[in-house]
């Protein structure tokens, strides 16, 4: 008999899916069976084409949220048994894939970073001025994990903003992929997505300003000009954010490991990292270029069996910066 009544099914799913997902197009769709078993499907409609053609992201982003539902059991002395893997799609027909299988069980209790679920936020401005203190509890926090490499000199995190932008204007200039970002962004309040999903104007950290101008600058067809006129580099670059990061972690995994797996420790690695009063900001383009991962695999000496996840600037937000990111409705994640 599944103790879970619809209402607390919605609490849960909200909570899941505050996890992180790539662009924020949260993919994950749940069901509850009446015997305790739990599916976790992937919208296929929410698939980003372009910028992840092998689904890789929104893979991770599918670990982050399952793990996600694992935390908000744990409020209620529920646990979540470790899934079992759908196997390989066929040939889609429905818009829905079935990508793991759980159950519900008896837990033990609270997970200790339950308390960060809602106070984690990508942070992608300035950060604040670097304090030795704050450095320190990054190498703490990933001392003991063999997965990340901790860089803090300021000369090298210089280093990684040029790459990061570097990459991140290959990917953009391509007009296909920047016309798929385009359709995740949200510059106006009165978009009707806006409190849904997305890459919203606060959540990008711009003021008034900023957001009616890369309104303008940053459509499809603005955005070729000044990619004619060699302007538009500017438009993308972070390098100013990146530089005033405390620290950068380089996240890697073993090459063959699933990404859904590696979606639920990075999102816990996540939270860790909220718990010491820190945010991140996710810096993909450096990990999906091949030809930024093998500079940084080659500049910080990043184990030959794993593969760059990601790399994150991480540092403290300034007081209030902090935005939450919009959410589907809980409706919407039950199917
Ligand atoms: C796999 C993955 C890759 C991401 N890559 C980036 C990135 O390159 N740049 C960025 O600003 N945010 C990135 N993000 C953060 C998402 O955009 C963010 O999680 C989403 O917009 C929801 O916002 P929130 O994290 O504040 O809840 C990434 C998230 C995931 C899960």
């Amino acid at each position: 008999m599944n103790p879970l009544d619809r209402q607390r099914q919605l609490e849960l799913v909200r909570e899941a899916n505050r996890a992180p997902s790539v662009h924020n197009v949260q993919p994950g769709r749940w069901r509850f069976l009446p015997d305790g078993h739990v599916l976790l499907f992937e919208d296929l409609g929410r698939h980003l084409a372009v910028a992840d053609p092998a689904g890789r992201d929104g893979r991770v982003s599918l670990g982050a949220e399952f793990e996600g539902l694992r935390i908000a059991l744990s409020r209620h002395g529920l646990g979540l048994r470790d899934p079992d893997y759908a196997p390989p799609a066929a040939p889609e027909t429905s818009p829905l894939r079935l990508v793991a299988r759980s159950a519900v069980v008896a837990g033990d209790r609270t997970d200790a970073l339950a308390p960060c679920v809602p106070l984690r936020h990508t942070y992608r401005g300035r950060f604040a001025p670097v304090d030795d203190a704050a450095v320190e509890t990054v190498r703490a926090l990933f001392e003991a994990y063999r997965d990340v490499i901790v860089i803090s000199r300021p000369s090298e995190i210089g280093e990684i903003a040029e790459v990061h932008d570097h990459c991140t204007y290959q990917f953009v200039e391509r007009a296909e992929y920047h016309a798929e970002l385009y359709r995740w962004m949200r510059f106006s309040r009165r978009d009707p997505a806006w409190h849904r999903d997305g890459l919203t104007a606060d959540c990008l950290g711009m003021s008034e300003l900023e957001r009616a101008l890369a309104g303008a600058l940053f459509h499809p067809r603005a955005f070729r000009v000044l990619r004619a006129l060699r302007l538009a580099r500017r438009l993308v670059a972070e390098a100013p954010q990146t530089r005033s990061a405390h620290a950068i972690a380089i996240f890697h995994r073993q090459r063959d490991e699933d990404a859904f797996a590696i979606g639920r420790r990075f999102y816990r690695l996540w939270l860790e990292v909220c718990r010491a009063g820190l945010s991140l900001c996710p810096m993909s383009a450096v990990a999906d270029s091949p030809e930024g991962s093998a500079w940084v695999r080659q500049r910080w000496g990043v184990p030959e069996h794993s593969a760059i996840v990601n790399v994150l600037r991480i540092g403290k937000a300034p007081a209030g910066a902090l935005r939450a990111s919009p959410r589907l409705p809980a409706e919407e994640l039950l199917v």
